[in-house]
Parts: structure tokens; sequence; C-alpha cells
């Protein structure tokens, strides 16, 4: 070993030690007599001294000579320091060096590596391996790898096997696009890259292997956003021989067990909302029930306070949905209107904002007074339970639009209102998603979740004649509003697979020539089973109290799909080209 402690280990209890530390420079301080030194590895940071008169004149001018990140080894005393640094673990003391050695001298890194860095984010990402030498990034990684510790030791107590399975497979048209890898020994061939091992996870359950998990890399060549990266990683399961009710338990045990050990937060027992539910009271399925803020309907069902007054825009739509934001009575009028010019935007498409003020003294204002009476606009703040104080906001349209915009109001008014703490978690399982759902442009039925999953029983007859209508043995498990793990218990007759993939718009041929390898092998004696997989970087993103995913994955791709360090995707040389068979126009 070229050292005999970390940067991060040294303490009172060491002092008159002789010690070899090696790591980076972090920073110098010279005060002409006194140089200082902060020695930086994966541990912490150790403070050694460089003293006029004490120092060895060599190595005092070695010690002037050093630049930030380079890589020294010290060797020297364990000392009491004078004025102590209580926000670091090794503040109490400092090392006398009597020995110093340059391992490598650095450039000038081209961002500061600290906590607060100055560096952007393109130019952190093209030198992600000095980005991942900040304290903040690395400690990101460092609870990755706690959360995949966890996670196997909890399956593996429960006697799940670990299998790898194929990272070349074959491309199929459900799901999302496949990234796709050109075969040199069968000509005009291609592999795709796995988007999830669901297929091959099914044929372990038929293979006998009972329980099953795998934390792998799965590919989607989908656009990207803040928690989707194109190769992400899934805590990958299944089980034979259950119900949706055991899978729900073992999932949730694991979720509970991560949270206990990996942030000491015991999450009480997790909540279940159907889909149903969570569309019409949150206008999602995912939704953040770290706050209440429900949607209301004052148009739609049996309901309708709003029809028949002269306002054309509520008379004309489908539904009239609000929600009260507490205490936001106080919102001026260009407040509002800030937020109705944010709801008109195109990502959310809002054609305009209602809103009723409740004044704390009693009386109420809204922005149709012309069309409604005092009575009217009471019925309404009656039905959102809404207190002098409050603002209420209301969206109307086509239901599916009305809802989806009021969920990113409600979200934003939450954001605003500071409900939305990412140190809080509320999981929430949302069950009986729909099978089916149909595809406007593409005028057929498309599996919500994927055609492996399995209707509930007491909807099949309605495949024959209401698609539409028939639910799902499937379920999400959401956190914070994350969607981070989804799974179902599966098809595992040939017969009702088969029916599955005509309803998408498969042949018979097509069905057999893609999926043959599942349908046949359901007829050598397949188990009933289910799984569920979980979004891994997402969920470590979660226990980090950040949105994004990005520096939770050590080296992940920037939002084109790039990565900026190697340089890829780029463009191969004719000659591999040729050797692939891939003509280039
Ligand atoms: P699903 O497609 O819902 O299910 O994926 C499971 C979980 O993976 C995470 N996830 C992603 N994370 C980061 N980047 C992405 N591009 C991305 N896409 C998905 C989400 C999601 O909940 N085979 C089924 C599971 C099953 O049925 O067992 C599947 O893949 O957190």
């Amino acid at each position: 070993m070229l050292r005999t402690h970390t940067c991060g280990e040294l303490s009172l209890e060491d002092v008159n030690q002789s010690v070899v530390l090696c790591g980076w420079v972090q920073r110098v301080r010279d005060k002409g007599g006194m140089i200082w030194l902060d020695l930086r590895d994966r541990y912490g940071i150790t403070q050694l001294l460089f003293e006029e008169g004490k120092t060895p004149a060599q190595v005092l001018e070695t010690a002037r000579s050093l630049g930030r990140e380079f890589v020294v080894s010290a060797k020297g005393e364990v000392i009491e320091r004078l004025s102590k640094n209580d926000k670091i673990s090794t503040g109490a003391i400092e090392i006398r060096v009597s020995e110093l050695n340059v391992l490598n001298p650095a450039k000038l890194p081209p961002f500061l590596i600290e906590d607060e860095t100055d560096g952007g984010d393109d130019i952190r990402m093209k030198y992600r391996y000095l980005d991942l030498r900040r304290n903040i990034v690395r400690k990101n990684l460092q609870l990755r790898h706690q959360v995949a510790r966890y996670t196997r030791a909890y399956l593996d107590d429960l006697d799940f096997i670990e299998v790898e399975t194929p990272v070349l497979i074959k491309s199929t048209p459900e799901g999302a696009r496949d990234f796709v890898v050109p075969s040199r020994m069968n000509p005009g061939q291609f592999y795709a890259l796995p988007q999830s091992p669901q297929t091959f996870k099914q044929l372990l359950m038929v293979a006998g292997f009972d329980r099953y998990y795998q934390i792998v890399k799965c590919f989607r060549d989908e656009d990207l956003r803040a928690d989707r990266q194109p190769e992400f990683t899934q805590i990958d399961c299944e089980m034979s021989f259950v119900t949706q009710e055991d899978v729900l338990s073992t999932f949730e045990g694991m979720i509970r067990n991560l949270f206990s050990k990996v942030k000491n937060i015991e999450l009480p027992e997790v909540p279940r909302m159907t889909y149903a539910d969570a569309m019409r009271q949150y206008g999602s399925d995912k939704p953040d029930i770290r706050f209440e803020m429900k949607f209301t309907e004052l148009k739609g069902g049996d309901q309708d306070l709003t029809s028949g007054k002269g306002f054309g825009v509520f008379d004309d739509a489908e539904l009239v949905i609000g929600i009260c934001a507490t205490d936001c009575a106080s919102y001026t009028r260009k407040q509002i209107d800030e937020l109705t010019d944010w709801l008109k935007r195109p990502q959310i498409g809002a054609k305009g904002l209602v809103y009723v003020r409740y004044n704390t003294d009693g009386s109420i204002k809204s922005s149709v007074d012309k069309f409604y009476s005092d009575e009217d606009i009471k019925k309404w703040v009656v039905a959102l339970n809404a207190k002098p104080g409050d603002l209420i906001l209301i969206l109307s349209g086509q239901a599916d639009k009305a809802r989806k915009q009021l969920n990113e109001l409600r979200l934003e008014m939450g954001t605003r209102l500071g409900l939305r703490n990412p140190e809080e978690y509320r999981a929430l399982w949302v069950l009986d998603f729909p099978l089916l759902e149909f595809g406007e442009t593409e005028n057929r039925w498309f599996a919500m979740h994927h055609p492996f999953t399995s209707p509930k029983i007491e909807d099949i007859e309605l495949l024959d004649h209401s698609l539409g209508m028939v639910r799902a043995n499937a379920y999400d498990m959401v956190i914070n509003g994350v969607e981070v793990g989804g799974g179902s218990v599966r098809i595992f007759e040939r017969g009702l697979q088969q029916k599955m993939f005509e309803i998408l718009g498969f042949s018979q041929e097509e069905a057999q020539e893609q999926f043959g390898f599942l349908m046949n092998a359901f007829e050598f004696g397949a188990p009933p089973h289910a799984g569920i997989a979980f979004g891994f970087d997402r969920l470590c993103s979660i226990f980090g109290g950040a949105d994004s995913i990005r520096d939770f994955i050590a080296f992940p791709k920037n939002n084109s799909g790039r990565d900026v360090m190697i340089d890829s995707p780029s463009v191969i040389s004719d000659a591999q080209l040729k050797e692939l068979a891939i003509n280039v126009v």
C-alpha cells in the first residue's frame, strides 16, 4: 500500500502517529512562514502543515510548487490542530509533513472541484471523471451502491435468484423504439437491445426458477426528460404461484426495507388507489400525495353547478373542475395573470383560468361574476370546501385534457406553496389500470402496460365487446409523484395470449413470428406468475431528494442522447459499414 490511512479517518486518538496519506490537492494556503494544504480522497479531507524552520526546505519547495488536483503522497506526524474545524471528521488534527512526493501533476481543472462549482452542465459532462470527484456527485453514487446492496440482501433473503438475461435480443413492434445492433454474421439482420427482460423472466418462470430478480440495464430509444435515460437500470423481478396481493406485499416490503436501511425512515403502510380514482381526483396516474388539493367536479358525473347561466365556456365544457389553494386569496391580479399565462403555454395548452377569491373578510370575488350570482358561487365554495383566505382555481373543457391541465396546475401550486418537500416521502400503489388504450392516430388498441399483462378475471368477457372497459391486474408504485415501479399478473395460457395479440392487431402469423417462443413455452407447463420492475435510477434519485436521475448515473447521456465525454454516438468507417452489410445513402 502507498498509504497507511485514508484522508477521512484520522482523529485526536492518532496524535503522535507517523502516517502516510495519498490524495488530490484540494487547496493550498501559503501564508509565508506556514503553508496549509487540504488533501482530499474519497473518504474525506485532511489538512497538511508545512512550517518554515520545522519542515525540510526541499519539502517546503515541493509544497509551494503544487497546483490544484496534483496527486501527492505525504508522510508525517499527526498533531493536534490549534484552530479546529468541526465541519469535517478530521478537523481536530493536521499532519506535520516530513516527506512529500508528487505522484502525478495535474493540469488546471476546467471547473472548480467543489460542492458549489463554477462549471456548467456541458463542461462537467465532458469531464465527468472530474465532476465525479465532487462530494455531491460521489455521494449520489455511494447511495446508489447502498440501494443495490440492500435490494440484493432483501431479495436474497426471500430466495430470489439473480439471473442474467441476454442483451442482444430481438426487435419487437410493441413498446418504445428499440436500439438495434447489426449482425455481421447475419448480413442485413439486427439484434435489438432489451427494453426490459420481460419475456426472458417469464421464460425463467416456465423453467421453474420460481423467484427471479436482476439489477439490469434496459434500453429505450425515447425522448429524454429529467427522469428518463436511453439506458437505465431496473430492479426486475418475477414470482411464480402468487397472486397480485403477494407481489404487492413482497415489494412494499422491499421499498420499506430500503427506506429504513438507506434513509433511516420508517415508511408507513403504502396506501392504495385505483387508476380511476387517481385520474378523477388528481388527473394523473402518478399523483403526488404529499399534499391534498384534490379535484372537485363542478360539472361532471351527476353534478352540474355551472351550466345555464350564460357562460358559454362552461356550458360547452364536458368537465368543469377546480382545486382549492389554501391561503392564496391574497394572490394579486398580476400573480393570477401570470399563472394563467403559464397554463396557456403550448406545453400545457389551457384556454384560460377561472378563479374565485374567498377573502379573509368573508367576501367572495370571482373572475366570472358577470355570469354567476353570489348564491351560485357560494355553491362552488361549499363544493370545494374552501375557507376564508382560500383561492379556487377552475379549468374546463374536454374531460381528459382539463384533468391533465389541472394536474399540472395542482403540482405547480404545490411547489409554489412549499408542499413538495423532497425530504418527505409518500408512497402509493396505483391499481386496476385499464388493460388497453386506443391510439387515435394509429386507429388501434395498445396494451397500456405490455401485451403480457393479464386482464382481471371478472373483466375477461368484456374483451369481446368493450375493450376500453377491461381492467388489468396491473400495478404501479408511485413515490412523491414519480412512477418508480410497475408490474402485473401475467397471462400464462397460450389461448389468452394469442387473443391479446389479435386485439393488438397482430395476425396469427405475425404473433407467432414475433412471440411464438413465449406462446410455445406456455404449452409446456407454464406456472401462473406475476412480477414487477422498479426504476433503479429513479429510486436512487428519490432517496437522494433530486428530480433528475442523471446525477445518480456515473456516466449518463445528455438530453440529446449523447455521451459528450466519449463523443458517442459517432459515425463508423465505411469498412465497418461494409462488413455489416449496411448501405448508407
Ligand atoms: P415499465 O416500462 O413500467 O415496466 O418500467 C419499469 C420502471 O422502469 C423505470 N423506467 C425508466 N427509468 C429511467 N429511464 C427510462 N427511460 C425509464 N423507463 C422506465 C420506471 C418504470 O416504473 N417489464 C415491465 C415491468 C414488469 O411488468 O414487470 C417494465 O419494464 O420507474
